[in-house]
């Protein structure tokens, strides 16, 4: 199911288009920076846990037959290690039109890799959204990833290169590797 947030968006956060702005990516934002940053740093945010709970109809997958992205799911406990960039207003926006099947952006502390803290956005897929998926078995989530693709192309190249990128950050996200370790090698 479709829900645009992308008009929402703009009305939750204002960010001049010369103000800077930090965002904490830890989806595709993580290997798909194709947007200008003055700063990219890695971070990490507490409380929240990766999961492939969000559903992809716009970009890895179709209304048809959705394709299955990260979301962040809340866990007291938790910490959830991705990638932050300092960025414009400008380049905000058309990063609400790619994250808008579902996303709203949020107000989030984002810690440093030499222990410094700063407040800024992360873009959460809720289970209030109808694109949510939500949790299923392993084997599951993994065949629905293998099986879909979209404008964006074949789900399983998001998993994959999400699952990449965290290794080469010497990350541990048992849930993305568990998912990437189940996709059958390609033809
Ligand atoms: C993110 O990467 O931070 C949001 C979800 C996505 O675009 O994959």
């Amino acid at each position: 199911m479709l829900l645009d947030t992308s008009a929402l968006n703009q009305q939750r956060q204002r960010v001049g288009d010369d103000e800077s702005v930090w965002l904490f990516g830890y989806g595709s934002l993580i290997w798909k920076a194709d947007f200008p940053f003055l700063e990219r740093r890695r971070a990490f945010i507490c409380g929240w846990e990766r999961r492939f709970w969000q559903g992809s109809h716009d970009h890895r997958g179709t209304p048809e037959a959705p394709g299955r992205v990260a979301t962040l799911v809340a866990s007291p406990d938790a910490v959830c290690h991705g990638m932050a960039y300092r960025i414009t207003g400008e380049t905000l926006k058309p990063l609400d039109i790619r994250e808008k099947n579902g996303y709203l952006r949020e107000i989030t502390t984002l810690t440093f890799d030499d222990g410094k803290h700063a407040e800024g956005l992360v873009y959460l897929a809720t289970e209030e959204n109808p694109a949510y998926l939500g949790d299923a078995p392993l084997d599951a989530i993994a065949a629905q990833i293998d099986r879909a693709h979209g404008p964006s192309g074949a789900n399983r190249e998001y998993l994959l290169n999400l699952a990449c990128a965290l290794r080469e950050l010497d990350v541990d996200d048992p849930h993305t590797f568990a998912l990437a370790n189940r996709l059958m090698p390609p033809a």
